[in-house]
């Protein structure tokens, strides 16, 4: 197994970094490509900033250039399902770009040649993810949530703009920026992947505040706290 890791905050990619043995680093594209093992794991871990475009162009070269066979995202979301609360994770079972609109001549929602609307997240990936995000979350008493995440590029901050994504897409657990765009990638190479968020906030008018407190205090440990028991758990 080769494993490509993406996240869109320095601090994640810091935190896990740290763990990342033998490693050394190409730059391409205004990104650094980290190449080295994590627990016995050849692993290839970038930084793919914020944003569809930006995460797209990351996971195409993960997969194209460095060659990896599986891809895992791991980042922060705005919590909009019920019962979704901040350090709770969600893994994502469905990725949709809810900003992705070329009606009438496609369906809403639906990626225009490509006949999908909802990208699937690898079966065993998200298993393996599960069992590691619910070990983490138990200690401080937060849940894991399965489910559909919501992406595209808007930072959520305003309890209108949640409800009409409610009445849009009510199964929704959380929206982030990336997600659904790395998916797509996935998708269209036929490699595995799977999205996993930590909830930093509940995407209205308080967003603003605590998604930066949030990144600074938990989202590094989290991130390598998920990851290394993903490995863990995947490399059985
Ligand atoms: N990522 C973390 N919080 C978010 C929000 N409120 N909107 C979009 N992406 C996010």
């Amino acid at each position: 197994m080769k494993l490509g890791i993406l996240a869109a905050m320095r601090e994640e990619i810091a935190s896990i970094l740290g763990a990342l043995e033998q490693s050394h680093q190409t730059e391409i594209g205004l990104r650094t490509y980290h190449l080295g093992t994590l627990h016995g794991t050849e692993c290839v871990l970038a930084y793919s900033r914020i944003g569809k475009v930006a995460a797209a162009s990351t996971a195409t070269q993960l997969v194209d250039r460095f060659k990896v066979d599986r891809v895992l995202f791991t980042g922060l979301a705005g919590g909009v399902g019920h019962g979704v609360r901040r350090g709770d994770i969600v893994i994502g079972t469905e990725l949709i770009q809810h900003d992705l609109d070329a009606s009438p001549l496609f369906p809403r929602h639906e990626v225009p040649l490509l006949g999908v609307q909802r990208f699937i997240t690898d079966v065993l990936m998200n298993e393996a993810l599960f069992h590691s995000a619910r070990a983490i979350a138990e200690t401080k008493c937060h849940s894991v949530h399965s489910g559909l995440i919501a992406t595209g590029d808007r930072f959520f901050s305003c309890a209108d703009a949640v409800e009409d994504l409610r009445r849009l897409l009510p199964e929704t657990l959380c929206v982030e920026m990336e997600g659904a765009a790395v998916a797509q990638v996935c998708h269209e190479y036929g490699i595995p992947f799977s999205i996993v968020r930590t909830i930093s906030d509940s995407a209205d008018e308080t967003a603003v505040a605590d998604f930066p407190r949030f990144l600074k205090t938990v989202a590094g440990p989290y991130a390598l706290a998920v990851v290394e028991g993903f490995l863990r758990r995947l490399s059985r």
